[in-house]
């Protein structure tokens, strides 16, 4: 990965200050997921090794890869002035709420549906964003954090067959979390949107279609996306199951994402 990096010598030229602040406060947002993935990762890498030094070790690669996003993400911000900056409140309680998280399915669903609207937002960023140094930057982490969603897909599994979880309890999270981050947008618009130029309709309606695509392709994990959300926003279950492509979780994906130099990477 050190093999990598983005070329940031052309400063960018925002269209004007509110531009370039909402991309400092874009970046900021992907800062804070790669900081608290990266704990999250390492933090169950320990836990995991007793039971399985293998998938342990994967756990603990992919928490470096978040550190070295993270990594590479303050270095982009410099470049274009920025810095990282205190979060904010929906930022801080929503981070804070996981940190507390001590059951590992409850972890690993969470960052499953992170990875998903991550991934989601940065592909879709890519439909908008011209500079070459920032593109450059969403593609690497669309491609990065896309591979992440089906090795989350493989640790719950995981995990879901070691530890004894209440079905109720699960179910309860995920209606939770799901809703949570289709409201997202409602937070993160007014910041971010000058610089990806994404309306919060549109974002929300893209969480709900990629987190729904990547729970229905998994039946067995028994997650079913809430009907309420795809009825309002217009998505039928059947039409989801028959889109295009190989599921992002499938295997599939996965093995196409193991040698980054074969990753297209397109916006969504
Ligand atoms: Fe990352
Ligand atoms: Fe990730």
């Amino acid at each position: 990965m050190h093999d990598e990096y983005v070329d940031t010598t052309t400063a960018i030229q925002f269209s004007g200050e509110k531009e370039q602040y909402a991309a400092v406060k874009f970046f900021n947002a992907a800062f804070r997921a790669e900081e608290s993935g990266l704990r999250q990762a390492h933090e169950l890498a320990e836990e995991v090794s007793t039971w399985s030094p293998d998938l342990g070790e994967v756990l603990r690669l992919y928490g470096d890869e978040e550190g070295w996003h993270r990594e590479l993400i303050t270095s982009f911000l410099h470049s274009i002035d920025g810095k990282i900056l205190p979060m904010g409140r929906v930022t801080k309680t929503l981070y804070g709420l996981y940190a507390r998280a001590e059951r590992m399915e409850t972890i690993v669903l969470a960052n499953l549906m992170f990875e998903t609207i991550g991934a989601t937002t940065y592909r879709m960023a890519l439909r908008n964003v011209e500079y070459p140094s920032a593109r450059h930057m969403l593609k690497i982490l669309t491609r990065d954090e896309s591979f992440h969603i089906p090795l989350n897909v493989h640790f719950l599994r995981h995990v879901l067959e070691r530890v004894q979880v209440a079905p109720l309890r699960l179910r309860f999270i995920f209606g939770l979390l799901f809703f949570s981050l289709t409201l997202l947008p409602l937070a993160s618009r007014p910041k971010a949107q000058a610089f990806d130029r994404l309306g919060r309709y549109e974002l929300s309606r893209a969480y709900v279609e990629q987190l729904a695509k990547v729970f229905l392709a998994e039946p067995d994990l028994r997650l079913e996306p809430p009907r309420l959300l795809l009825w309002f926003f217009g998505l039928k279950r059947r039409e989801l199951l028959k889109m295009e492509g190989p599921a992002v979780a499938s295997i599939e994906a996965a093995e196409a994402a193991a040698d980054r130099r074969n990753v297209q990477v397109e916006a969504l």
